[in-house]
Formats: structure tokens, sequence, C-alpha cells
């Protein structure tokens, strides 16, 4: 029988899980099939036993489920238990084991588009769960200093709380979004914003080299002041690409290659 993998989430008919990991199968000779499954809000639990019980061998968790699949993990690793989320599900010795490749994929994504990010200054607009899922991967990377800012500013105060310790080799600092100031090597808009289609305005003296906007396909007013700078920038579909790369390669043990599918 083909390997049976799936993405949870609800809603889930806007997910292009499979068609990428279908790509990726059909470029590394890997027999398998890809599904969606819509869970009821209160069935994420049930909906992830049976999809196991039935023989499915590993899962992709998307919103609104990312919390609850890191709550339901027995084993977890290092950097699931730093994002506290987790996207990536397989069960191992009738346990179930829990990834996140959120940040790992923005990593590469970064990396493909030959980007620096050894000794790297980094801006991350915005203090919700997406930031928390990259900041350990991007210290891994290199990034020596990371500058969290928030409209909210106590949110990203516990953010670096949070995660100076996981990090000691970077420095994390917190700044509001109306005090934003600084110049830095590459920013990056991890707000839901574009995606609510809010404006973020940023203030005249802030000075980057590169901007990648963790959205896709939507219009992104962060994306438009960069490119009035004149800097490179880049919208979030390589790390789309990067984590589910990220995924197969736990599940399948093969990792195709992120330009291939850019
Ligand atoms: P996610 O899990 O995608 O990160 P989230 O936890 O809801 O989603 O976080 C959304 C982030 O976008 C927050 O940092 C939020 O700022 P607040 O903490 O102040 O709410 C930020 N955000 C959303 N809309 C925004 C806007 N119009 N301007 C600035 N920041 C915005």
């Amino acid at each position: 029988m083909r390997k049976q993998f799936a993405v949870i989430g609800n809603p889930i008919e806007q997910s292009r899980s499979p068609e990428l990991h279908h790509a990726f199968a059909e470029k590394t000779g890997i027999d398998l099939q890809y599904s969606k499954r819509l869970a009821p809000l209160d069935g994420f639990r049930d909906s992830v036993a049976d999809f196991f019980n039935q023989g499915g061998v590993g899962m992709n968790v998307t919103v609104p489920f990312k919390e609850q699949a890191f709550a339901q993990c027995g084993v977890l690793t290092e950097r699931a238990k730093i994002a506290k989320a987790v996207n990536t599900l397989w069960m191992q010795d009738g346990v179930l084991h829990g990834d996140n490749t959120d940040g790992q994929g923005l990593v590469d994504a970064i990396r493909a588009l030959g980007w620096n990010l050894e000794h790297s200054d980094i801006l991350i607009i915005g203090a919700g769960g997406a930031t928390r899922g990259v900041i350990y991967p991007l210290v891994q990377a290199g990034a020596k200093k990371i500058v969290i800012a928030n409209r909210t500013l106590a949110r990203a105060e516990q953010l670096v709380a949070d995660l100076q310790a996981a990090v000691p080799q970077a420095e994390l600092q917190a700044m509001a979004l109306t005090d934003l100031i600084g110049q830095f090597d590459l920013a990056i808009n991890a707000t839901s914003a574009s995606l609510t289609g809010d404006a973020l305005t940023l203030p005249e003296c802030l000075q980057f080299n590169f901007a990648y906007e963790m959205a896709y396909g939507k219009p992104s007013s962060f994306l438009e002041q960069a490119k009035a700078r004149g800097v490179p920038t880049s919208e979030g579909f390589g790390m789309l690409v990067g984590q589910a790369i990220e995924s197969f390669y736990i599940w399948n043990g093969v990792k195709p290659e992120l330009k291939d599918f850019l």
C-alpha cells in the first residue's frame, strides 16, 4: 500500500501541502498519497488518533491546531519544545512524536535567496506564534542579534523573557513598533497584518538590507515599503516549501532540493 500522509486543520481547503508533497514524491520516486483532513474544532485529538490507527505515516498540522498538537505529543524535538507548537507528527513505537519545521523552512528559504545569516542583525516584526517558531532556527543559522518589534510591547518582552535562555549565543531585544529604530541586515514581517489586509507603517529612519514577508499571495504594505527603499524582497512561498521539505525529510529520509520547487 502507498504510504499515507495528510495535513490537518480547520479550514483546510486552502492548503497547498498535498501538491508540494506529491511534487517531492515524484521527484524522489517515493510512492505516497497525501490528503487534506478537516478536523472539527473540538475534534483534533480523535482525528489524529484515527489517522494513525488506520496506518497513516505522517501528518502536518496547520491553523488552529499547532499548539494542541504540541500538547498531545509524547516526544518532542528541541525546536518544537522552544516553539511550543508542532507542525509535523509521526508515530514511533506507539508514541506520538512532534517537530516544528517552520523555522528551518524560513532559514532554508533565506539561504536559497543567497542572503547571509552568519553574524546577522535581524528585525522581526510581530511577537505571535510565527515569531516564536523561528527564533531558535535563525540563531542556529548564525543570527547574533534579533530585535522583536511588536504593536503590543509587553508581548515582545514576554517572548524575549521566554526565549533568551534557549539562545544564549545571541542577544534578543524587545521594542515597541512605534519606537522602531535601527539598522538591520534583514527585516522579517511575522505579523498577520498582510493576511488581514492591514497596513504596517515602518518609520522612515529604519534601515535594512533585505526584507522577508512570511505571508504569500497577498498584498503586503511591508514589502511595498521595502521595495520603495530599493532592497531585495521575498514573500513567504519559499518558507512554505522549506517547511514541507523538512517534514518530507523527517518521514521519508530523503531531502528534495528547495530550488527545484520555487
Ligand atoms: P501568529 O501565530 O500568526 O503569529 P498571532 O499569535 O495572532 O498570530 O500574532 C499576530 C501578530 O501580528 C502579533 O504580533 C500582532 O501584534 P499584537 O501582539 O500587538 O496583537 C501582530 N499584528 C496583527 N495585526 C497587526 C497590525 N495591523 N499592525 C501591527 N501588528 C499586527
